[in-house]
């Protein structure tokens, strides 16, 4: 992992470096350190959508933040292991799931993706979700191929994400040159074809979700218009 190189995009004008300092430990632990809760509590509404239909197992909540969706997963009877760099954020997790009585079905763990990309060792899990953790185009391929290696035979990845037509609709700032993507990007680095073209069938990965829904979310401003990425696949 070349930390300290400096490649500059003259488009936002963040270096490298810059945008993987977003994604240090001492970022994240000074921002949840600051406040008692940074997100709102409640479960990604495109979690909640997508686990509907599946049976409960073992999953694992890459990047979870304070644990709103690792909670909810254990209080529907998911097993669950959540983990992120944040260990002040892994402390707000374990102490929401004693609080919420589901201590016994939840762990926490500590991942830098930066450092090692596979979030689990070699422990595969049911289910791997991974929200909201947009990371830069030199480092995607080797974040992304390695959360999903956590997933087991027959498991579910699912990966939801803003979609960058929110910074073209004014509804987002850009958080950094490509650091939104569209489900093309997960599916195209996990060498994976949509669903109905000619070698969609074959290969370790099934296309169960492509998507890119819209939904409303509340701001200063009023309600807001923002688009979702989501991707669901399941591993043969
Ligand atoms: C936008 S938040 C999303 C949190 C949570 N998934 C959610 O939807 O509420 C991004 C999360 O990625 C975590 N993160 C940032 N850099 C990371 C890294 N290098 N390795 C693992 N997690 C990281 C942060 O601590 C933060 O909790």
């Amino acid at each position: 992992m070349h930390r300290h190189e400096r490649h500059h995009d003259h488009r936002s004008g963040q270096t490298l470096a810059e945008l993987r300092d977003a994604l240090t430990a001492g970022f994240w632990d000074e921002r949840y350190g600051g406040s008692d809760r940074v997100w709102s509590g409640r479960p990604n509404q495109r979690l909640v959508e997508q686990v509907a239909d599946l049976e409960p197992g073992t999953a694992l909540d890459v990047a979870c933040g304070e644990g709103a969706d690792a909670v909810w997963l254990a209080k529907q009877g998911w097993r669950v292991t959540a983990v992120d760099v944040s260990q002040v954020a892994l402390a707000k997790v374990a102490a929401h799931a004693d609080e919420q009585g589901v201590g016994d079905r939840l762990r926490i763990g500590f991942y830098d993706a930066l450092a090692d990309p596979r979030p689990a060792g070699r422990r595969t899990f049911d289910l791997v979700t991974v929200s909201f953790l947009h990371v830069p185009v030199p480092d995607f391929a080797a974040i992304y191929r390695g959360i999903a290696e956590a997933v087991a035979p027959g498991g579910r990845l699912l990966v939801t994400a803003h979609h960058p037509d929110d910074v073209a609709t004014g509804a987002r700032h850009d958080h950094g040159p490509g650091l939104m993507f569209e489900p093309d990007r997960v599916l195209e680095t996990l060498g994976v074809d949509r669903p109905g073209e000619a070698d969609g069938k074959d290969g370790t990965w099934e296309v169960e979700v492509a998507d890119t829904p819209v939904r409303e979310q509340e701001s200063a401003d009023g309600p807001l218009v923002v688009r979702d990425t989501v991707v669901r696949l399941r591993r043969r």
